[in-house]
């Protein structure tokens, strides 16, 4: 037994992105629990509660030892009752009671069946649940319309379903740098996501396309797609022009070239190496695979914005518009006291505006 003055007691900021979270987590089991109780907020639509599992999870992340009594989380942000409950059931029990019956759920299950398709959000997996449909076997047999998106999810469910790894990004990441090197020589590729972040596998490879001349990346992103479709790379893809995504960050979203800001959501085919041909025959494998296009002048505030984790972005524009008074996306930063667009050619320079210590990519993992 340990005594009072032998537990070590823990100061930590309350905003993530005032946090070093380094992929080294020593409380995987408490984080794992409220990460498991914040996605099944999520799949439900119950986003306030989600981001509050969120935080918390964030906050044991970024914890530099175990935690092995209530007591050492006196005084800790961000840890609500419920969390705090969730926390203290699995240090007496070992496991939650709470995300244990969620495993369980009939409904969860399918909500992560579901969802696991790509092009399939909440609101139809729900739509398709309360019409008695719970797997994709059902859903193959249902005579449900798929979108374009949702009939290639289907299609390549295995594989997009397998972790992404860092050799696989990595091939990806020649074949973009090819595409682009041929369509408009000087451009510049950028790996972010979870990838530049230093994790070892993810969900899918995220990439920003550059080009040091202010003006010469428009229309890249078409020649990009066409050059990949036509050497046969790609199984799936779909453009979008991003400029009202961000509508909600009001002065944050420079009015003059927003219409410049294009991301393509694509599914990759992926020739696998001689060492993972093995289990099947299949000789290529399907990888989800984002490309997103942002001019020179935005550059720093897209690579920072596209880097994550999503709860670190969150935290920054949360820092920003509530510390600061100023708006942060991934396309500028507004000082609504000054009344002013600050300009930043690195990601440095956007964390001394926000009066943040930089935080490098490997300790953003919140
Ligand atoms: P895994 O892919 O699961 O390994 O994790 P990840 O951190 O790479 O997640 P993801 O690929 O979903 O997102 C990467 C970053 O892009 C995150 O910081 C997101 O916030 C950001 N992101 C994703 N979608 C959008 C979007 O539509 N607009 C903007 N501005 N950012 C986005
Ligand atoms: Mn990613
Ligand atoms: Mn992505």
């Amino acid at each position: 037994q340990i005594s009072e003055a032998e537990v070590a007691l823990f100061s930590v900021s309350s905003y993530a992105c005032q946090r070093r979270t380094t992929l080294d987590n020593h409380n995987s089991n408490l984080t794992d629990a409220l990460s498991l109780l914040a996605e099944n907020a999520e799949l439900n639509n119950e986003d306030g509660r989600g981001v509050a599992f969120r935080r918390a999870a964030a906050l044991m992340k970024a914890l530099p030892t175990q935690v092995i009594s209530m007591s050492q989380l006196r005084g800790l942000p961000c840890l609500g009752e419920h969390s705090l409950r969730v926390i203290k059931d699995v240090l007496e029990n070992g496991v939650s009671s709470e995300v244990e019956s969620t495993k369980q759920s009939k409904r969860y299950k399918a909500l992560k069946i579901l969802t696991g398709i790509f092009g399939v959000g909440a609101k139809t997996a729900d739509r398709w649940i309360r019409e008695g449909i719970y797997n994709l076997e059902q859903l193959r047999h249902s005579g449900q319309t798929l979108n374009r998106a949702q009939k290639s999810g289907l299609e390549h469910y295995d594989d997009l379903n397998e972790p992404v790894t860092k050799a696989e990004a990595d091939a990806i990441g020649e074949i973009v740098q090819k595409a682009v090197d041929s369509v408009l020589t000087g451009s510049q590729v950028a790996l972010t996501g979870g990838f530049r972040r230093g994790k070892l596998t993810g969900h899918d490879v995220d990439f920003l396309i550059t080009h040091p001349e202010e003006g010469k990346e428009v229309g890249l992103m078409p020649k990009v797609v066409a050059w990949l479709e036509s050497r046969g790379f790609l199984l799936y893809q779909k453009t979008t022009r991003n400029s009202y995504l961000e509508s909600k960050d009001g002065p944050a979203r420079p009015a003059s070239n927003m219409d410049r800001f294009e991301r393509c959501f694509s599914i990759f085919k992926l020739t696998k190496g001689k060492e993972q041909e093995t289990a099947s025959h299949k000789i290529w494998r399907a990888v989800r695979v984002d490309l997103v296009v942002s001019p020179i002048s935005q550059f720093a505030f897209a690579v920072l914005g596209w880097t994550g984790s999503k709860l670190f972005e969150r935290e920054l524009r949360r820092w920003a518009g509530h510390e600061k008074n100023m708006s942060l996306s991934s396309h500028a930063l507004f000082d609504n006291t000054q009344n002013k667009y600050l300009r930043a050619t690195s990601e440095e320079e956007i964390f001394a505006y926000l009066g943040l210590e930089y935080i490098p990519p490997s300790e953003r993992n919140a």
